[in-house]
């Protein structure tokens, strides 16, 4: 008997993304067929890169593949999953502090749409420590985001800080 095509929506800031989310991809294409890279447009963190950028980046690390889509989204992510007609959200967790987060935000999710479930992946280890926010910080303070991001998002982080201060 065929098996329904799974598909899942990974969803985040991605400002930028790191090896820990290009790990959680590679590993959740190998639990669905088809896995939506969902970058999100409404964060409570003021990004360093555009929606825009963002994809962008997203696109040049992540090898083309059919089983990928690269997308945005606007709004709550519950009626966003409700228009691509996907049930699946993927989250990775590295620490028990993103367990209480990530806990109540599948809650929440499911308060407001029953249908949506949150599966949970575990981060793997060596990438436990790493928050895009640490990576910026590093890297505007003149260190190395080696083993943290690709060489190409290290080179569109030097580029965006030196515009912002030449800008400001
Ligand atoms: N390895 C390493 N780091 C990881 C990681 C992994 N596997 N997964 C996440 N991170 C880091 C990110 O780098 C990020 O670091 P930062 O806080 O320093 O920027 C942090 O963990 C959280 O990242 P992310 O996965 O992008 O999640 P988020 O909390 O920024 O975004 C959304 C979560 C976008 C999915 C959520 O806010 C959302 O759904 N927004 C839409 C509006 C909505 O529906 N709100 C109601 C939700 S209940």
């Amino acid at each position: 008997m065929t098996q329904p095509s799974r598909s899942a929506i990974f969803a985040g800031s991605f400002d930028p993304p790191t090896f820990g989310h290009l790990n959680i991809l590679e590993r959740s294409l190998k639990v669905f067929d088809r896995v939506i890279v969902a970058v999100a447009a409404d964060i409570s963190k003021a990004p360093l890169f555009s929606v825009d950028e963002r994809k962008q980046i997203l696109n040049e690390i992540i090898p083309s593949s059919p089983q990928v889509e690269i997308d945005n989204f606007n709004g709550l992510l519950v009626d966003y999953a409700k228009k691509k007609n996907v049930r699946i959200l993927i989250r990775g967790i590295r620490t028990v502090a993103d367990y209480e987060y990530e806990l109540q935000m599948s809650l929440a999710n499911r308060m407001m749409n029953s249908e949506v479930e949150t599966v949970f992946m575990m981060t793997e280890g060596r990438y436990s420590h790493i928050s895009s926010s640490i990576i910026k910080q590093v890297i505007a303070l003149g260190g190395s985001g080696k083993d943290m991001i690709p060489e190409l998002v290290e080179k569109r982080i030097r580029e965006k800080l030196c515009t912002s201060s030449v800008k400001g």
